[in-house]
């Protein structure tokens, strides 16, 4: 049996960062599945689906194929053999991806794909619904939190970073429309698992964190 963690909480609370750098620590394979979301966004995208319109999106996904390797320590993904990793962060793409999450047959078609790599690979796992569905028995399962304004500058200056020109007003507009539909919606919505570790890393450095969590997760997990 594979060791499972998932790393679930709200937009920009550090998941993606925290958990690849654990991973890497840990000799762990990490999974960004929020990344997969991402993906058939950009698919939408680049097949000018409209990603309110929910029959339209749910009709393409016998088409997609999702693929993803890891390469320098980061995860690239393709859908239908074109690497599309470069646009994944656009604000656009972010929104949309929310959007899509909340359609029931777009996360019935992820389900198992994420299930039949956790159960091949010792993960770590980030998401939303990580812990409370798509892997209820994981090995350790961990709820991020951080204050919403902190969590905006650390999204901010990522995009900065990037080259993304953005306003903080939007970036932190976007995210709380983003915490909510996450939050509110019917299917898997963003919801700590009652048996999650939850971390609230607001103040924390980056390096505070991922040490946290490696830190929880050797104090959890025996033999690491
Ligand atoms: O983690 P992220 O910001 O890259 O995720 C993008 C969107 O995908 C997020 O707004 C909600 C959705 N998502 C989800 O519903 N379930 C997951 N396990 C991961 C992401």
């Amino acid at each position: 049996m594979s060791i499972q963690i998932a790393i679930d909480g709200p937009v920009g609370a550090g998941k993606s960062t925290i958990a690849r750098e654990a991973a890497k620590r840990l000799g762990f394979v990490y999974m960004d599945t929020g990344a997969l979301y991402r993906a058939i966004a950009v698919y939408c995208k680049l097949a000018d689906i409209d990603s309110y319109d929910e029959k339209s999106v749910v009709s393409i996904l016998p088409k997609v194929n999702l693929d993803f390797k890891i390469a320098g320590g980061e995860q690239l993904v393709y859908v239908n053999n074109r690497d599309v990793t470069g646009r994944l962060r656009e604000p656009e793409i972010s929104m949309a991806a929310s959007r899509i999450s909340s359609y029931g047959a777009v996360r019935a078609f992820l389900l198992d794909l994420q299930r039949d790599f956790a159960a091949k690979n010792n993960v770590i796992m980030d998401g939303r619904d990580i812990g409370t569905v798509v892997l209820p028995d994981a090995t350790l399962k961990i709820f991020l939190w951080a204050d919403p304004h902190e969590r905006a500058m650390r999204r901010y200056e990522e995009l900065i970073q990037k080259g993304l020109s953005t306003e903080f007003s939007d970036v932190l507009s976007d995210l709380v429309k983003r915490d909510a539909a996450d939050t509110n919606r019917k299917h898997a919505p963003l919801k700590q698992a009652e048996d999650a570790v939850r971390m609230d890393t607001t103040g924390n450095t980056l390096e505070q964190s991922i040490e946290w969590v490696i830190d929880t997760i050797k104090l959890n997990i025996e033999g690491l």
